[in-house]
């Protein structure tokens, strides 16, 4: 091979510096977005679980350290500060999205449905499955709800709605991402969950489908991360046989789900373009950002040793217990959280997300006519 480790470095160097920092140009025309609409789960949720009685408001998310790094506070947000969304708000010039649970906050902007523990399947389905859901039932369903209920405060004829949303950028997902967890870790058969697959990406086809219907015409739809990297499936299913595991250290059969559900969303997502030409359909590839911010990590100023462990955490291989979970006041926070991608074992830190942001925003941004 002619590359050698030299110029590999600078070629990763190169990347790096054309990405960071973060693009602070004006927007050219085309990308003039007023508002964003988010769905979702925890990856998004800015602040709507811990408003939800009786369980979320009691959750661990309402508590320090979760918001420590940013808002000195906790917000809501599953990680140490700032999200994706906040990332992708603040490139498109826009104010952090408010939730839509927080009744009198300020929705000129947008509204985060997102709901941390939510299933894109319904709790309902699930049950049937002997599936439980522990933290909340405000399901991909019931957050369309929310939509609905949200637009009748907006806009009042059907000319009028589809006018508003056609100037918003509507993020459908990630979502689907529990479905999987609580299916795994209440017993259910990796085949058993594959068979899920199909079901879960129906929802979110779906759910962007709704919402083209009422006039978006920009819809970014993500798919999975690499489950098999985060210290939770690590924990639960860790493996003594090498072979188990990819050239990550990532487990190899829970990437290969999360591949095929991203494989079955991105089929989807062709479909829907087919019926939907004069809408800009994206999709977010969590997946590849993910396994870029992990394998570029020690450039991207990492601990290289500690790649996996978790920040907030404690026990284990991955400094990760399930009993024991970050906010609990006997669970210690790392020194170092912009050196660790792990925040929680679930979720990552800010840092790690606004990595991931900046790769996502550079193949995003182009694609709904925006700078970066
Ligand atoms: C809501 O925010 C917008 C823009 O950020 C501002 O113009 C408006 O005055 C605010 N509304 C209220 C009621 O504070
Ligand atoms: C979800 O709904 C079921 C059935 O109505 C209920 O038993 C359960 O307590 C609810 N869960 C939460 C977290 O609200």
């Amino acid at each position: 091979m002619a590359i050698n480790k030299k110029s590999m470095l600078s070629l990763i160097l190169i990347l790096i510096s054309s990405l960071l920092p973060f693009p602070i140009s004006a927007p050219p025309k085309g990308c003039s977005f007023d508002a964003i609409y988010q769905l979702g789960d925890s990856i998004s949720d800015t602040g709507n679980l811990i408003r939800e009685a009786p369980i979320g408001s009691s959750s661990a998310f309402a508590r320090l350290p979760y918001g420590e790094a940013y808002f000195k506070k906790p917000t809501g947000r599953c990680s140490n500060g700032l999200i994706m969304v906040d990332f992708i708000a603040s490139a498109l010039h826009l104010p952090l999205l408010n939730p839509y649970l927080e009744g009198d906050a300020n929705f000129t902007h947008g509204v985060n449905f997102a709901v941390a523990g939510s299933t894109a399947l319904d709790t309902s389905f699930l049950a049937k499955n002997k599936i439980i859901v522990p933290l909340t039932n405000s399901s991909l369903s019931v957050q369309l709800g929310w939509f609905k209920h949200h637009l009748k405060s907006i806009c009042y004829t059907q000319t009028e709605c589809a006018h508003k949303l056609g100037r918003a950028l509507f993020l459908v997902g990630e979502i689907g991402g529990n479905d999987y967890i609580y299916a795994f870790f209440q017993g259910k058969s990796i085949g058993e969950i594959h068979s899920y697959v199909p079901h879960i990406v129906q929802k979110i086809k779906d759910a962007a489908r709704k919402v083209i219907d009422h006039g978006a015409k920009t819809v970014i739809v993500p798919g999975h991360f690499p489950i098999g990297c985060l210290p939770i499936y690590l924990t639960a299913f860790r493996s003594n046989d090498p072979a188990a595991y990819d050239e990550l250290k990532c487990l190899k059969g829970l990437n290969n789900l999360a591949m095929f559900h991203n494989n079955h969303l991105q089929r989807a997502l062709k479909q829907l373009r087919k019926v939907y030409p004069d809408v800009t359909i994206v999709y977010a590839d969590y997946y590849t950002a993910l396994q870029w911010v992990l394998s570029h990590a020690p450039s991207l100023g990492f601990e290289d040793k500690s790649l996996q462990k978790v920040c907030c955490g404690i026990g284990g291989d991955y400094n990760f217990d399930l009993t024991k979970e970050c906010g609990s006041p006997e669970v210690p926070v790392c020194p170092d959280p912009e050196t660790r991608i792990s925040w929680d074992g679930f979720h990552l830190t800010e840092k790690a997300y606004k990595y991931m942001a900046d790769f996502l925003m550079h193949s995003i941004m182009p694609e709904i006519q925006c700078a970066i």
